[in-house]
């Protein structure tokens, strides 16, 4: 099962940023860290400017004082090479690192993750930097993680990006007449003649500027792209970690994520990280399971290997709209609420405020008050506390979950690219609306990918699946041959990879699901239609498929509108198991009855779901143990009848089966059940 990481209990910490400071102010990091339970920080990531001073010229001598400092502190460290952001230096000498954007413009230094992922300039610092980090560090016990950059994103269109893209393309299609027929050029007569016509697919040249930037005219170029660009950054880490590894072969390397970032393929990422690791950064509005949904999306990259919560705000953000505080226990809350999901951390961004620049007003464990007499600073001592009570009980445990949910990053670029049929269309959000049904009623459920092995799961539902690629059609009818309960929607089986259609929708899915559409009424916002079933009348929204059954049985029509009585819902038996099909977008009673109903017929049970605001996660140790985690979402006490004999892990109270407990409001506690 293994852990991510050589620690022996939940990591707690952070980003620390010392060189911010002067040294002075160190040892009363120190202090108010040992006051806070604090056993990690994360440092050096942004201070390339620092490090390397020219092309020769390195000076390692203040890291060399922090690792020290960090060190004889007992403190854990996650180590950045601190390429997230190029020293000014560079960019003057070599404006060839510096990013061209979407409309063309080429950037002048300034920001961060803004050098250009082809640049080999970059290529070559970002790598030296990493080899000499790991060379000179190599023999610090106290460095458990590498982090590379930070928060890779963003994508670039620069000749050296462009040139790129052309090699990679011949890489990928060997002739420019396999390129011609994977895009479809023949359409508007673009034709290409040779490699040197493909150009980068930017505001200049093919996309759209129909509803806003991000549609284009050609898909499978604008996919291509993507793809290109996600494995262009993927290869600047993989050039750092490859250095690392020369170096410190044993200590896992990882980049920080942020979850659905829709910009880059984190799948592709992941096949290259040791551990997942990410920053979760919910606005005030986003409910706990579209919280927990981040956290499963993450956990799913490494097939439910534990992750790291690298950042979390302790209590406030400063690039929202509107920073709201997070209120009394609620970063409690939200800290198990990962670790119920998965993680093996709760770090934070950031130990110390900084007194300057955009996030001087971020929050941090200490604030500009430089107190520890705060709320924020109480909270934060309190949770350091519990976690080393906590022990390693969590580190390396899996959920079982039994039922999936399919999400995928270049079937969301499809969509979201796609000119036509409706730009209602939210692929993140349909995934969500079928998410929230698992998550309120405490049935485990996973987020997988298209290659996930199916076998594992007795349901599985694929929101929207657009793109259907190689052979996911094959596997999918092979799952559920074998007995598999599959769910699919709207918008679903349309096309292959390159976005180029395979006829009548849904494609390759067409057989599984016994049906074939015949058109599709994109409904204009607000207006609906509905549709009936077992006396319960839900609506349509959206997009609304006019469905022709070829074996299927019809569940439910539509009500209303010309095509009133045409079938919308339907079940194909496909072997020992069921495909579903729902035509159209619907409203909340429609996902819960229907989720539910689709779990009974895989035998998958719930537990703990009467409970309004309580989130119930189990997670199973190396022992096959169960540890789990109740929280109560609610700002109210909750009461909850326990359903097994349990003891508290933190307080070791004992609890029989039967027992009621009362949760304050935001109150979370964990539990090992007992045999
Ligand atoms: C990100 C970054 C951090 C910091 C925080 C602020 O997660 O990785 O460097 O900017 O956001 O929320
Ligand atoms: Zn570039």
């Amino acid at each position: 099962m293994g852990k991510i990481w050589n620690h022996n209990k939940i990591a707690y910490g952070g980003d620390y940023n010392p060189e911010q400071w002067p040294e002075e102010v160190w040892e009363e990091d120190m202090r108010c860290f040992k006051l806070a339970g604090i056993d990690i920080v994360t440092l050096n990531v942004f201070s390339w400017a620092s490090l390397q001073k020219d092309d020769e010229v390195y000076d390692f001598e203040r890291l060399d004082k922090i690792i020290k400092l960090c060190t004889e502190n007992d403190l854990k460290i996650c180590l950045a090479t601190s390429t997230g952001a190029h020293p000014a230096w560079m960019a003057r000498k070599y404006p060839e690192i510096l990013r061209t954007d979407f409309d063309g413009r080429k950037h002048k230094f300034g920001g961060r993750h803004n050098s250009c992922p082809n640049s080999p300039v970059y290529r070559r610092y970002s790598s030296l930097l990493a080899y000499k980090l790991s060379e000179r560090y190599k023999d610090n016990k106290n460095i458990i993680a590498w982090h590379v950059s930070n928060e890779y994103g963003g994508d670039c269109y620069c000749e050296n990006c462009e040139k790129a893209f052309r090699v990679w393309l011949k890489d990928r299609y060997k002739t420019i007449d396999e390129v011609n027929k994977a895009w479809n050029m023949s359409f508007w007569g673009h034709t290409l003649y040779d490699f040197d016509d493909v150009v980068a697919p930017s505001n200049i040249s093919e996309h759209f500027p129909l509803f806003g930037r991000d549609r284009t005219q050609f898909q499978s170029i604008s996919i291509d792209y993507r793809r290109f660009m996600t494995e262009s950054i993927v290869d600047c880490y993989k050039l750092e970690r490859d250095e690392i590894r020369k170096n410190t072969p044993d200590i896992p390397v990882t980049t920080n994520l942020m979850g659905f970032y829709p910009v880059l393929d984190y799948r592709k990422f992941a096949k290259e990280m040791e551990f997942i690791s990410w920053d979760n950064y919910p606005s005030p509005h986003e409910t706990p399971a579209e919280i927990a949904i981040c956290h499963e999306l993450m956990k799913g990259l490494k097939s439910g290997q534990s992750f790291c919560l690298m950042e979390q705000t302790p209590s406030v953000t400063n690039w929202q709209p509107f920073n709201k505080l997070k209120r009394p226990n609620e970063m409690r809350l939200l800290s198990y609420q990962a670790v119920a999901h998965g993680s093996d951390s709760v770090m934070f961004f950031q130990m110390r405020r900084s007194i300057g620049a955009c996030e001087k007003y971020h929050g941090a464990v200490i604030d500009h008050a430089g107190r520890t007499d705060t709320r924020v600073f109480r909270e934060i001592t309190a949770l350091g506390d519990e976690l080393k009570k906590l022990g390693d009980i969590t580190l390396g445990a899996r959920s079982k979950a039994r039922a999936a949910i399919i999400y995928d990053w270049e079937n969301r670029w499809g969509i979201e690219y796609s000119a036509g049929p409706s730009i209602l269309i939210d692929y993140r959000r349909e995934v969500t609306n079928y998410y929230e049904v698992f998550h309120k009623n405490n049935i485990a459920c996973d987020l997988i990918g298209p290659d996930e092995d199916f076998s594992k799961y007795d349901l599985i539902i694929a929101p929207i699946l657009y793109m259907v690629k190689g052979d996911m059609g094959e596997r999918l009818e092979k799952y559920v041959a074998e007995g598999g309960v599959f769910a699919t929607t709207y918008f679903s089986g349309y096309v292959e990879e390159h976005d180029l259609v395979t006829g009548a929708y849904p494609g390759k899915l067409k057989d599984l699901l016994g049906i074939w559409v015949e058109e599709s009424d994109a409904l204009p916002e607000g207006e609906k239609n509905s549709f009936t079933r077992d006396g319960k009348t839900y609506e349509a929204s959206i997009l609304l498929d006019l469905i022709h059954t070829e074996g299927a049985e019809v569940l439910s029509s539509y009500n209303e509108d010309f095509y009133a009585g045409t079938p919308m819902f339907t079940v194909n038996s496909f072997g020992k198991g069921k495909a579903y099909y729902i035509g159209c977008s619907s409203d909340k009673e429609f996902y819960k009855d229907f989720v539910l109903e689709l779990c009974e017929k895989a035998d998958i049970s719930k537990e703990l779901s009467n409970y309004e605001g309580l989130e119930a996660v189990s997670r199973y140790n190396d022992s096959g143990s169960e540890i789990l985690f109740l929280l109560n979402h609610n700002k109210s006490e909750l009461t909850v009848k326990l359903h097994a004999d349990m003891t508290d892990a933190i307080n070791k109270t004992e609890y029989k089966k039967g027992q009621e407990v009362t949760f304050g409001p935001r109150d979370v506690m964990i539990f090992s059940i007992n045999e």
